[in-house]
């Protein structure tokens, strides 16, 4: 639609911006026509939007009005460089990163990761605080002296989120999880290391997934009570999959801002997810129920999704 291009806005590069209470520059007053609408209007809003003729024009009018063309769509961006790595990659080696060859199988990769971290370890023994979290070398050692087994760790697992779900916690950390179905994995789990056969070192570890992941038997329902309906969920995401080929023994669906688009991990359908390190608070969020599930000990790792450029980090990850 070049011929309706609106006039972009040229931003001054930010150290030349001067907000201060002398300062010309003033945040603008975005004047934004945005229809408010709830239930069926938005389902034929929507219809309209995407019908191929009516959408495009509509669009077109929406983002004029809500000022997308000229802030976002047309608009110059003066700063310095930013999207070029500071530092230029000179094409050498790094001789501090080993990488794992792509296409090795999952429970191959992951021994390779874990020759790299043993050496790592020996360097960081530090002292042990009164509540430890479980790394995921702390249960493969467990599990392969005896000491403990996969299925006594599912056991403890299910008795610790029933506790938690419940009042006085009421952490709100998953929005489903069978316990049917975590105890198969563990009994299975736990005739491996019994045959001196493990998987990998994930074999029987305890791994939580963002609920907008597809993992079977859930729904993905992605924090809502309706995207499972229209959408089924058949058959485990990739990630899922090579996790289960290691072993690990998927533990359930972690509670989330509903569809991801939101940063408070508040949600109306399955309840707010409580911050272990202080249950009045929140974790922040999306993938809420994952942070929280690693934060509280209960899984070693968990998988969350990133939606818009933030940092997902499993402290505990091995
Ligand atoms: C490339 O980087 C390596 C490691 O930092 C350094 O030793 C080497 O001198 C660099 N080579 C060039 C041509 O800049
Ligand atoms: C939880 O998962 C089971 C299948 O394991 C499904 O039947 C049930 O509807 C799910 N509950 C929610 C709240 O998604």
């Amino acid at each position: 639609m070049g011929f309706l291009k609106d006039k972009g806005v040229i931003y001054e590069p930010a150290d030349r911006v001067d907000l201060g209470p002398d300062s010309d520059e003033v945040y603008l007053q975005a004047n934004v026509k945005a229809p408010r609408m709830a239930g069926l209007l938005v389902k034929v809003f929507t219809w309209f939007l995407e019908s191929p003729i009516f959408g495009g024009i509509l669009l077109y009018f929406l983002k004029r009005n809500n000022l997308i063309h000229k802030l976002v769509s047309f608009a110059e961006l003066q700063e310095p460089p930013l999207f070029e790595p500071m530092h230029p990659y000179n094409g050498s080696e790094e001789t501090e990163v080993k990488c794992v060859e792509a296409d090795l199988p999952p429970p191959e990769k992951v021994r390779h990761v874990v020759d790299c971290l043993q050496s790592a370890e020996d360097v960081s023994e530090s002292p042990k605080p009164s509540f430890r979290r479980w790394t995921i070398l702390d249960y493969s050692r467990a599990y392969t002296s005896g000491e403990i087994t996969p299925r006594m760790v599912a056991d403890r697992f299910i008795a610790a989120v029933r506790e938690s779900s419940n009042p006085p916690l009421q952490m709100s950390f998953f929005i489903n999880f069978s316990v049917e179905d975590i105890i198969r994995q563990a009994t299975e789990s736990t005739l491996r290391y019994e045959q001196g056969k493990p998987l990998s070192v994930l074999d029987g570890i305890p791994i939580a997934i963002k609920d907008e992941i597809d993992c079977m038997p859930y729904p993905t329902t992605g924090g809502t009570k309706w995207l499972h309906k229209v959408r089924h969920c058949t058959e485990d995401a990739c990630c899922v999959k090579r996790l289960r080929l290691c072993g690990a023994i998927i533990v359930g669906k972690t509670n989330m801002h509903e569809l991801g688009a939101g940063i408070s991990g508040i949600n109306p359908h399955y309840g707010a997810t409580r911050n272990p390190y202080n249950s009045k608070k929140i974790t922040g969020g999306s993938s809420s129920g994952s942070a929280a599930v690693v934060a509280a000990g209960l899984c070693p790792v968990a998988l969350g999704v990133d939606g818009g450029g933030k940092l997902h980090l499993s402290p505990y990850f091995i």
